[in-house]
């Protein structure tokens, strides 16, 4: 049976979301065949983050003919719904079952990292576009895992940055930090917010932990509002900190609200959040000709502007695309060495060459929320 066929069969079983072919592609004959799945939140708490991955992904392989080198790319595309159990699961089953080559995604990191473990330990490709934490690359031990990759910066430079801006540019002396304490993200980037903001002399009056399921926040939010901080950092996903945001404001606290890169959401509440300052990994004002043409193409096929999911995204795929070519080869083992080698990349995101640990080196940018649904470029901090 075609290698094709096989997967089509599989859909029809609804084991996954989607899967695709090279339109015209030889669909068989295993030698000149990579295998890439996609794994994203497709459904769950932060959908739009897999909608704008999945439609980057597809893009970068649509754009590439669905071609590297001298070999046909066939892609399988499945729905964590943001669980990372859910995650390792599909991550098993796409190796052991679909025989993938390589592995792009998952989103957030908690799912990325468990996604990572079971890339790494069957020794396939893994690229994630977004996931920021430090555990997805490397091991407890501090070791690297050395098929991983991710086509963004990480939490620690991330929290540093937001600390940074925080003290100098909007002068904070004083912040409450709120966070999920089941999410490696919101852990992390807390952690190294704090870090950055006391060694630059400022004081975290309030450190406060929240689970995912909680919905009302007014014993932590009283906490903040007595300790009357100059910003509230959250660290966390689109829904989460509109929805702490409209229970701060309604509480009468006015502190500015920052955040990182989980804010960028269409369905951010903008209202609430205007003002308020995120981290991020790209601004669609960017004049760079990489950004523009992305913006265009991509507004041209799904007609919104992408935000940083969709460039990471269409980046990482880009990344691996370009070490299944230069080692011409669909042997993980090949593929990651010419990754780990590529030098000053040119990707939408910026230039990227990979660090010992897999991790690009490149800027951050400052975004503030607009009322009118928009964010605006106010700086981009170099490491
Ligand atoms: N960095 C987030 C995480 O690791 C995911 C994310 C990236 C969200 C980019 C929005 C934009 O969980």
């Amino acid at each position: 049976m075609k290698r094709g066929m096989a997967a089509v069969l599989v859909l029809g079983l609804g084991v996954l979301a989607g899967c695709g072919n090279a339109p015209g592609g030889t669909g068989g004959g295993d030698e000149k065949v990579v295998r890439i799945g996609l794994i994203a939140p497709l459904t769950g708490d932060v959908k739009t983050f897999g909608e704008s991955t999945k439609n980057a992904f597809e893009l970068a392989l649509e754009q590439a003919g669905y071609k590297a080198g001298d070999f046909t790319i066939q892609h399988f595309i499945q729905d964590d719904r943001n669980d990372p159990t859910e995650a390792m699961n599909i991550a098993t089953k796409l190796i052991t079952e679909q025989k993938v080559h390589a592995l792009v995604g998952s989103v957030s990191s908690k799912a990325t990292i468990s996604v990572s473990d079971v890339a790494n330990q069957s020794r396939v490709v893994h690229i994630t576009g977004t996931a920021t934490n430090i555990a997805v690359t490397v091991d407890e031990k501090g070791n690297r895992k050395p098929f991983v990759f991710r086509a963004c910066f990480t939490d620690p430079f991330q929290g540093q940055v937001a600390a940074k801006f925080a003290l100098e540019t909007l002068g904070a002396r004083t912040a409450a930090v709120l966070y999920d304490k089941g999410n490696d993200y919101s852990v992390g980037l807390a952690e190294s917010f704090r870090q950055h903001f006391e060694a630059g002399g400022g004081e975290v009056v309030a450190w406060e932990a929240y689970a995912l399921t909680d919905t009302d926040f007014s014993a932590i939010l009283t906490k903040v509002a007595d300790a009357k901080p100059d910003l509230l950092y959250l660290p966390d996903y689109y829904q989460k900190v509109s929805l702490i945001g409209k229970q701060a404001r309604a509480k009468g606290i006015t502190a500015t609200m920052m955040g990182g890169d989980g804010w960028d959401s269409s369905e951010l509440d903008f209202a609430t959040m205007a003002g308020g300052y995120f981290t991020n990994h790209y601004s669609p004002e960017d004049t760079r000709p990489e950004v523009q043409q992305f913006v265009t193409d991509y507004q041209a096929k799904y007609g919104s502007v992408p935000d940083a999911l969709a460039v990471l995204a269409y980046d990482a795929t880009n990344i691996l695309l370009e070490g299944i070519r230069r080692a011409n080869s669909n042997d993980p083992d090949q593929i990651r060495q010419a990754i780990q080698n590529l030098k000053e990349f040119k990707a939408v995101s910026g230039q990227i060459s990979f660090d010992e640990n897999g991790n690009p080196v490149k800027p951050a940018a400052i975004l503030q929320v607009q009322g009118d649904k928009t964010t605006k470029f106010i700086a981009s901090v170099n490491p």
